[in-house]
């Protein structure tokens, strides 16, 4: 079974959020040959979603701001479960990613002086957001593909990359569809770029969109790299919860950032009684466990939810500062903001976990496969604080594409493909056509997002996560015999067949490192273990991996130790 078609590059990037599309820039700045491929259109991409800004020491609003601070508020955020090195290079080098970003043309707001404006945040000590109004995902992502396109990389759109293709040990491309023509193509590069996002669409209320279908996660599992700390997913405390047909979709937390109050539905300020210092802008798993706490003791409003209210705040500013929302609420939910409150629950938002890397180069543990954005594991520990995965995904995008090109220059030879892999690729992703099954991929996946919201979710007990862990079997062996009508073109139902594949993985990782870890820290809540366990587990970080056949393991690892001096730095009283 032969493909139609081979393309051939230097570098491969999977993936053109943001931090794809900055792995892309630096790669083909170094004057390699540099490919490109998103899942849906460019400039379609979860990075959009940050939508509050993106976190720099830049110091504007307050002299105060260091990396050193920024290091802090990190590690303090991720309840000390980030790979230190990681956290230290973001602080570092977030603000002259930022800077870079405005010379490459985003326009960002700006203070009276002329200066990038920077908004509050939870979780970090001073104003530390750069900020286009509440749109900064997408006018970073404007920016980046309007540089990279200029710059001449090739973009490879509606293709989604299905495996990856090894030689002697190391990872040499990957094999793709269009959705277009459901034609097959092999991609064949000397070093490939994850940037493939999250995992969101195993949960039933996520803002995720649907291209987040673990696929990176599940591409580097089965390519032999390890996946890190898969127990930790961020609920962002604030979506929309009414109508439900956009249940989940982001509210964001430049909202709370801009003065927002949080109320319940017997009208209390009921931050109060769980961060009274933040309030608001405690961090997104407090605030996110508060609000479940709330409607679950029976002071959530009609719909499951709780009010975030602005309205306090003059119309004009609101509409200035928080256009987005505003029309958000006002298209969707037909409620006026600048006049009365929003109703919002937790959404799925973020995982934490994921490839382990080389801080320095982005490089998994697989030769050739590197890794940059969500996709990677460690950066953000045991829960992220808002505004940092913008400025993860361009320092650590640029990261990645500058080991890229070194481990290139490092293996000239040429590398070939083996075609059994090809094929077998190709034959795994056709045989939904051949079956006789009586399900659909959609009804797979609707029992397992049921499952993992209500037994993987905010808060976790061994009986849920293990009978969660049984129902993998049956799951898996469903899947195996889902059926698709029609043709290749435009298949979503297909697939679906093969995301249903990644999402059921990687599902199963969450579920099994969650079971694990028997402490509850930051986005990890066990209410069979409700304390934090810092003798046993603030050393150790999940590991999981997979075989050739498919069979994962999960352990646990011990963590690399912070130096002292990181450690007072972080231990370090700050006066506002
Ligand atoms: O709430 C937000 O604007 C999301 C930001 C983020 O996830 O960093």
């Amino acid at each position: 079974m032969k493909t139609t078609e081979t393309q051939e590059f230097d570098v491969l990037v999977v993936g053109a959020g943001g931090a794809g599309l900055r792995a892309a820039i630096e790669a083909s700045a170094a004057g390699v040959n540099v490919g490109i491929i998103c899942k849906s259109l460019l400039g379609k991409a979860h990075t959009v979603m940050a939508e509050g800004g993106a976190a720099a020491s830049l110091g504007h609003m307050d002299g105060k701001d260091t990396w050193e601070v920024h290091f802090r508020d990190t590690i303090l955020g991720g309840k000390w479960m980030n790979n230190w090195r990681m956290a230290e290079i973001l602080a570092k080098e977030a603000p002259e990613r930022i800077r870079e970003l405005e010379r490459w043309g985003a326009v960002f707001d700006r203070t009276k002086d002329g200066k990038i404006h920077q908004r509050p945040f939870g979780g970090h000590t001073f104003n530390r957001l750069a900020h286009v109004g509440d749109r900064t995902g997408l006018e970073m992502i404007r920016t980046l593909q309007d540089r990279g396109v200029h710059q001449g990389i090739e973009v490879f759109m509606e293709w989604t990359v299905t495996h990856l293709l090894k030689s002697d040990g190391r990872v040499v491309g990957g094999l793709a569809y269009k959705r277009e023509t459901g034609k097959f193509s092999v991609f064949k590069a000397k070093a490939t770029i994850l940037g493939t996002g999250g995992i969101g669409k195993m949960f039933k209320v996520t803002s995720n969109s649907w291209e987040y279908t673990a696929d990176g996660h599940n591409l580097a599992l089965e390519a032999g790299a390890e996946l890190i700390d898969m127990e930790f997913v961020q609920f962002h405390p604030t979506g929309m919860v009414w109508p439900p047909g956009v249940k989940g979709i982001l509210v964001t937390e430049a909202v709370r950032g801009e003065g927002g109050i949080l109320r319940n539905a017997e009208g209390g300020r009921f931050m109060e009684n769980y961060d009274a210092e933040r309030m608001e802008l405690s961090t997104r798993d407090i605030v996110s466990k508060a609000i479940y706490n709330e409607v679950k003791e029976g002071r959530g409003t009609e719909h499951g939810g709780v009010w975030l209210d602005i309205s306090h705040r003059p119309a004009d500013y609101i509409v200035r500062k928080l256009p987005s929302m505003y029309h958000q609420f006002k298209d969707l939910a037909d409620v006026d903001i600048t006049k009365a409150p929003m109703e919002i629950g937790p959404t799925m938002h973020y995982v934490m976990g994921g490839v382990k890397v080389d801080a320095e180069t982005a490089m998994s543990t697989v030769p050739g496969l590197f890794a940059c954005g969500e996709v990677v594991g460690g950066m953000h520990g045991g829960n992220r604080l808002g505004g940092n995965s913008l400025s993860d995904l361009l320092v650590f995008g640029k990261r990645a594409g500058k080991g890229a090109v070194e481990f290139v220059e490092s293996y000239p030879e040429a590398i070939s493909i083996d075609e059994k892999q090809v094929d077998s690729g190709v034959k795994a992703l056709l045989a939904p056509f051949e079956s006789d099954g009586k399900e659909t991929p959609y009804d797979v996946q609707f029992d397992l997002q049921d499952m993992m919201s209500s037994q993987v979710g905010i808060m976790r007990i061994a009986d849920d996560l293990k009978a969660a862990v049984a129902r993998f079997l049956e799951l898996n062996e469903r899947a195996s015999k889902v059926r698709v009508e029609g043709s290749r073109i435009y298949n979503p139902g297909w697939h679906l067949s093969y995301d249903l594949h990644n999402m059921l993985r990687v599902a199963e990782v969450v579920a099994r490192c969650a079971l694990q870890r028997e402490e509850s820290r930051g986005a990890h809540t066990r209410l069979d273990f409700p304390d934090t366990d810092v003798g046993k587990w603030q050393n150790l970080t999940s590991v999981s991996s997979c075989n050739e056949s498919g069979e994962l393991t999960v352990k646990t690892e011990n963590r690399a130790i912070m130096p002292d001096e990181y450690r007072a730095l972080v231990e370090k009283k700050i006066q506002k």
